[in-house]
C-alpha cells in the first residue's frame, strides 16, 4: 500500500511487512506448543513425577532383565530414566503427545549416551498404541483417563503384566500393592493384568 505521509506509511506497513517473514515460524511454534494443550485435554497435563516418587516406583517393583516397561504419557522421560537407572537391563518405552517435553527427553537421552540406550521415546498418541508385550505399564494421568484406559488394558495385557498408577487407583478395584503414599510421597497403586481382567468381568456380570 502506498502512502504519501511517511509517518502514516510506517504505522500501516509495520505489522504486515515486518511480521510476514516470521509468520511461518509463529505458526510452527504455536502448533508445537498446542500439543501440550492436546495432551492436557486427552488425558492429563504435563506434570512430571517428582524424583522421590520415581525412586519409590523404580525400587518398589521387580523387573526381570529384558522386561519391557511402558510409560503412557512419558513427558520428558524422567520416569523411564529413573527406571533404567535402577534396572539397567530393561527396555523402557514412552509415548508422549506433547512435543516440547518430549524434545527435552530426547536431548536427555542423547546426553545420557549408552546409559540410556534402552530408553525409547516416541511422539505418539498412546490411545492408539498396543501394549500387549508389556511387562509393566506406568501411568500418571487424571483419574477419568484411568477409567477410560481400563478396557484397553484388560484387552491387551498378559495376566502377569503389572500396571502402576500414580496418585489415583482404579475406582472399585482393589490393588495388589501400594507403594509410597506416606504423606510426603504420592501413592502408587499396583495391579496385575489378571486382577484387572477379573475385576472387569465381575463388574460386567454384576451390572
Ligand atoms: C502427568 S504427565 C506425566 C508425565 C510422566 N509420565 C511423568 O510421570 O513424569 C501426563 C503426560 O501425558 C501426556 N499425554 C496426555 N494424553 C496423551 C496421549 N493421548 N498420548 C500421549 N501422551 C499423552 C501429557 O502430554 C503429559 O505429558
Amino acid at each position: 500500500m502506498l502512502h504519501r505521509d511517511p509517518k502514516q506509511r510506517i504505522f500501516t506497513a509495520l505489522p504486515s511487512e515486518f511480521m510476514e517473514p516470521f509468520l511461518p515460524l509463529a505458526i510452527v511454534t504455536f502448533a508445537i506448543f498446542s500439543t501440550i494443550a492436546i495432551g492436557a485435554l486427552s488425558a492429563a497435563p504435563w506434570v512430571p513425577t517428582k524424583k522421590r516418587d520415581r525412586d519409590t516406583v523404580a525400587r518398589g517393583i521387580n523387573l526381570r532383565p529384558g522386561a519391557k516397561v511402558y510409560d503412557l504419557g512419558c513427558g520428558d522421560g524422567s520416569m523411564l530414566f529413573s527406571l533404567v537407572d535402577v534396572h539397567p537391563d530393561i527396555r523402557a518405552v514412552g509415548y508422549e503427545i506433547a512435543f516440547p517435553p518430549l524434545a527435552w527427553g530426547w536431548f536427555r537421552k542423547w546426553r545420557g549416551g549408552s546409559k540410556y540406550k534402552n530408553v525409547s521415546m516416541y511422539w505418539r498418541d498412546f490411545w492408539a498404541k498396543d501394549v500387549s508385550d508389556a511387562d509393566a505399564v506406568f501411568m500418571f494421568l487424571m483419574s477419568p483417563a484411568y477409567a477410560r484406559m481400563l478396557p484397553k488394558l484388560t484387552r491387551e495385557l498378559r495376566d502377569e503384566a503389572i500396571v502402576i498408577l500414580e496418585c489415583w487407583p482404579f475406582e472399585g478395584i482393589s490393588y495388589d500393592q501400594k507403594l509410597g503414599g506416606d504423606g510426603k510421597n504420592l501413592p502408587m497403586f499396583v495391579y496385575s493384568g489378571a486382577k484387572l481382567r477379573a475385576a472387569q468381568t465381575n463388574q460386567k456380570t454384576s451390572a
